[in-house]
């Protein structure tokens, strides 16, 4: 089956292997012509539909004029993009790491954590994903799942993620723990998302406060804080960036995915310039085919249209509705129903009911996905039209009700 082609993860029967023949806003068509109304967004990737055609005509402008820039020179469409970004920003975020996805640039944020605080240690969240190397790996999957992969980098510490339902109590033992932790004052960095894992398939959110109490603590003691958008970022959440949400600037913010809408790989690591320039003079920090100039085009182009169309209220507005459509199966096949914007997770009643309403919907026409085992998480284009959202959730009950 692999030979001459691709070899793909097993995903163990939790997704449907789709290939793609056309993409447009929220439909995805398969080899054979069937349609799927997309509840995916290529896991927050898309968020202003597939092939947006302004995003992908910048491209096609700049592959016109220069397709690669340099390790040591630049092109004027990396140096807008990074005026256009760090203006989208928090305004001591006030420069950019030239990086080609996420997890190349977790793993540039926790270089950059290290060597500027002189610190080895890192603290990461259990059952968090923040990609596929090495250190990122480290952070978040339990040591037993990735033993034929070990050693993994040393000196990362996992801690629990305290869940929005851990009540007053647990959260104060969550922060007390944390302190303790950092009042040791050897931690270079906490790296999290802000306060809602969008990587690991659970669609957990954090108790309220969360990402506030972890800048206080983290600030107090020296350690950096690196907030990983790579998911939430570009809209997805109801805010532009998620860090929004409690008003809280890290000293890092790491973004990919939704940064070019899927155009061209791209990431990057946006933070203090002080921090930056001690950082560089110390490690060797490059990246071949970080930003390049049609990677920038779609990006700038991709950043342009969410504020101009404000797309995250387009988020926060149509996941309310979301929730509010789903809300009265919650106690039935659904536990529990959780969600920013238009990142929603449905927790049904076990793994089985779970792989059987995905199952279903695949047959009708509705592209979903399973993160964790009874875990469905929810991301359609945050462009999607009323019609098709309407339509994709009629399917999506239909499957639930059966
Ligand atoms: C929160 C988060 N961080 C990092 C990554 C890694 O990004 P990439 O797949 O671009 O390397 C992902 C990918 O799913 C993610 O969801």
């Amino acid at each position: 089956m692999i030979e001459n082609s691709i070899v793909y993860r097993n995903f163990r029967g939790k997704y449907e292997y789709l290939p793609i023949s056309k993409a447009q806003g929220s439909e995805i068509w398969d080899k054979d012509g069937k349609r799927y109304i997309d509840f995916t967004s290529a896991w927050n990737v898309t968020n202003l539909g597939w092939n947006n055609l302004e995003v992908n005509e910048a491209v096609i402008q700049q592959a016109k004029k220069n397709v690669q820039g340099l390790l040591w020179g630049s092109d004027p469409i990396q140096e807008e993009y990074a005026k256009a970004l760090t203006s989208a920003l928090p305004k001591s975020l006030d420069a950019c790491v030239k990086e080609t996805g996420g997890t190349e640039s977790v793993e540039t944020a926790i270089k950059i954590a290290r060597t500027y605080t002189g610190r080895k240690k890192i603290i990461g969240f259990k059952n968090s994903y923040h990609g596929q190397l090495f250190a990122s790996v480290a952070l978040g999957y339990s040591p037993n799942s990735v033993e034929k992969l070990s050693p993994l980098v040393p000196e990362i510490i996992q801690i629990d993620f305290p869940h929005e339902d851990v009540g007053e109590e647990g959260f104060d033992k969550f922060i007390s723990d944390l302190e303790n932790l950092l009042s040791k004052e050897d931690i270079a960095a906490v790296v999290t998302e802000p306060g809602i894992i969008t990587g690991w398939g659970s669609t957990v959110v954090a108790y309220p406060g969360f990402l506030k109490k972890v800048k206080e603590l983290t600030q107090k003691y020296g350690t950096l804080l690196i907030v990983d958008e790579v998911g939430t970022g570009f809209s997805r959440t109801g805010k532009l960036f998620g860090i929004e949400h409690e008003d809280v600037v890290p000293d890092m913010i790491v973004l990919a995915k939704g940064i070019s809408n899927g155009a061209s790989a791209i990431g990057t690591v946006v933070g203090q310039s002080v921090i930056f320039e001690k950082a560089f003079s110390d490690a060797i920090l490059v990246s071949t085919f970080g930003w390049t100039p049609i990677a920038c085009a779609a990006a700038l182009k991709t950043l342009q249209i969410h504020r101009r169309d404000k797309v995250w209220e387009m988020a926060k507005k149509k996941g309310e509705y979301i929730l509010e459509k789903l809300k009265p199966f919650v106690g039935k096949a659904i536990t529990s129903l959780r969600g920013k914007g238009m990142e929603i997770g449905i927790r049904f009643k076990n793994p089985e009911t779970c792989s059987e309403v995905r199952k279903k919907s695949f047959e009708n026409g509705l592209h979903v996905v399973v993160g964790g085992n009874d875990n469905m998480q929810i991301m359609p284009p945050l462009t999607i039209s009323q019609k098709l959202l309407d339509k994709g959730l009629e399917t999506l009950i239909e499957s639930i009700r059966k």
